[in-house]
């Protein structure tokens, strides 16, 4: 898909556009801070848009503020992003961050230098020269570097502003053509004066006006709907997640209940409750026009003796191809009286360095054949498409849709089938110094690369401070597992062994009830409120009346790209293990201290 959205150009040919012209354009070098930098100009009150590098300065006439990425690269290395040099004239202030100032320096004749090592992690920032960039930041500040090359010798014009122990130039400025570079990243929550550096940047310097809140935008998004629609009709596969369900009720309200038409999948690989949830859920949204497809029968026949992960996973996206492409071949959208739509949101549409996993996740939903068909026919609308997750939960708390509904955790798409892990062979468990080598197989992330390794369950629990040290300590030093275990009820673990086994309807029902155990008590205790998410997982390791254990992985995370394993209060846990070990069929429970990386979330 093109880095612009669909509706975005629909709506401006229409004449109608829910944002404003942008006061702000980021440059994308292939950063991963893109999006990041994108959301705070926007949580500060200016309506930012990203566009790729290389964009020509004359497609950002207007514009007050231009900012270049950070990015992976070095400007030496060959083919590595560049933007127009004329962007340095336009009469738009600029701030460059990371490779983004090495980029400005480079092109206006300076020098970069080539670091053999990288630099990452928090620095301290003295500010060497008063600017308006650092006005009411006091110093020396913590900062977050993530860098190898550095500026050496400056432009014609430009001067130092900062500097840390490490890093000459931090920080740089031609303040009277209003260019400015940070290596550091002022997005990060970790750079504790980044809020201040990008509002003097941007009202200080650039001379922006405040011109965004997307709780006003929502009439201008119902006009929107209206005139991209046309005399169309519009029909939703709905997932039962925040931004379909969002997208839905802007158009529920732009059209009215008979024009819009909801259908959701029951793939059988939901959580407990989940289908008349949603059901109920759509009823109190007003939706009359709404329907459920009920195509379990075919996702758990098309996973029986299915072990790989990855394989479960094409499976799965197969399947909804399939569901979904029969949907829209009915006669229904072949008269031309119906429009697509999707709570596509915008870093969907946007493909920088970061979002590898969007791609996946759009597979299954956004790019299938039939979808494409109904893209390239100019028939799909995505109102959210040029908003944010936090912007999307604003308009749906506007909206009236309850908020419990729209604090949920993620969910992923392929469910339950991800969460109820599943063996090739029975295998014994191996003592080792620190504990047991549990063979049975989850997935991991170290380096940019994926691992698929077993588990180490530690021997005993020593408290959580001294679990966690463990656990770090032991995994980097070992590449024989990648992820660590431990039990909170001690249970004897000389008969154990991990059993052959695939995704049945018995093993998902088990895990169903596991899942939601959990999910009462950390909702009745409140603790559901102080992580991101906490998926509930199913490993083949027990006894033979008993051949499953129940993994629970509690995370703190910002968007799903790092996250930490959390400790839990006793008291939950000790209940949350009582209540877990009644269920039939489950022999323990363990409690995943590794963080991502080197494990991910899912455990797959
Ligand atoms: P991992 O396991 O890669 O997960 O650390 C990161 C985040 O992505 C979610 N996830 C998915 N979401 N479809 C989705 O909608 C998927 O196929 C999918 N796979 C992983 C995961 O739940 C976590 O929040």
């Amino acid at each position: 898909m093109s880095t612009t959205s669909i509706v975005s150009n629909a709506a401006r040919a229409a004449g109608a556009s829910p944002t404003p012209e942008p006061q702000v354009t980021v440059l994308d070098t292939g950063g991963q801070y893109c999006h990041l930098i994108t959301r705070k100009i926007r949580e500060l009150g200016v309506y930012a848009e990203i566009r790729p590098s290389e964009t020509p300065a004359a497609e950002l006439s207007g514009r007050k503020a231009i900012v270049i990425s950070g990015g992976p690269c070095s400007v030496y290395e060959p083919g590595s992003p560049t933007v127009d040099p004329a962007i340095f004239s336009t009469g738009a202030a600029v701030l460059g961050i990371c490779y983004g100032q090495q980029l400005m320096a480079h092109l206006l004749g300076g020098t970069v230098t080539k670091g053999d090592r990288g630099e990452y992690g928090l620095a301290y920032l003295e500010v060497r020269e008063q600017s308006p960039l650092f006005r009411g930041v006091d110093h020396p500040q913590k900062i977050w570097m993530s860098h190898r090359d550095t500026v050496g010798a400056l432009p014609d014009g430009f001067r130092l502003l900062a500097s840390t122990e490490t890093c000459g130039t931090a920080a740089i400025a031609d303040p009277e053509r209003r260019l400015y570079g940070v290596q550091f990243h002022p997005e990060v929550v970790h750079t504790e004066c980044g809020r201040e550096i990008l509002t003097n940047f941007l009202f200080g310097i650039s001379g922006c006006q405040h011109d965004w809140n997307p709780k006003h935008r929502i009439s201008l998004i119902e006009d929107q709907i209206r005139e991209v629609a046309g005399g169309r009709n519009v029909f939703f596969f709905v997932s039962g997640g925040v931004d379909s369900t969002v997208a839905y009720t802007l158009c529920l309200r732009a059209l009215g209940p008979e024009r819009v038409r909801g259908l959701y999948v029951d793939t059988g690989l939901m959580r407990e409750g989940e289908t008349p949830y949603v059901r109920q859920l759509f009823a109190s949204l007003g939706a009359t026009n709404f329907s459920v497809e009920d195509a379990r029968e075919r996702f758990l026949s098309a996973l029986s003796g299915v072990h790989e992960p990855e394989r479960k996973r094409n499976i799965i996206g197969e399947k909804f191809v399939e569901v979904q492409d029969e949907i829209l071949q009915t006669e229904h959208f072949l008269d031309g009286h119906w429009i697509l739509g999707q709570g596509t949101i915008y870093p969907d549409t946007i493909e920088s360095g970061g979002s590898a996993k969007a791609d996946l996740i759009k597979t299954h939903h956004n790019r299938v054949a039939g979808i494409q068909r109904l893209i390239e026919s100019n028939r799909i609308i995505e109102p959210l498409s040029l908003f944010y997750k936090d912007e999307v939960r604003e308009i749906g708390r506007e909206l009236g849709i309850p908020a419990e509904f729209l604090e949920r955790h993620p969910f992923p798409g392929p469910g339950l089938a991800i969460r109820c892990l599943c063996s090739q062979q029975p295998a014994a468990l191996q003592r080792v110094d620190d504990g047991w080598i549990v063979p049975v197989h989850s997935v991991g992330v170290q380096g940019d690369s994926r691992t698929y390794r077993p588990i180490l369950l530690l021997d005993a629990s020593r408290g959580w401070e001294e679990d966690y040290s463990r656990a770090t300590r032991l995994i980097n030093a070992s590449a024989d597992f990648n992820r660590v275990v431990v039990q909170p009820r001690a249970k004897d673990l000389g008969g154990f062994r991990v059993f052959c086994t695939d995704l049945s309807d018995d093993r998902l029902e088990r895990l169903r009830r596991a899942d939601d155990i959990v999910r009462r008590l950390c909702r009745e205790s409140g603790f559901d409120r102080e992580v991101w998410q906490f998926p509930v997982v199913l490993i083949p390791l027990g006894t033979e009346t008993a051949p499953d254990s129940v993994v629970l992985r509690p995370v703190h995370s910002v968007d799903g790209m790092t996250a930490q394993s959390v400790p839990m209060p006793q008291a939950l846990l000790d209940r949350m293990c009582e209540d877990l070990l009644r269920v039939p069929g489950v022999c323990t429970v363990l409690y995943d201290l590794t963080h991502k990386p080197p494990g991910t979330i899912e455990w797959e």
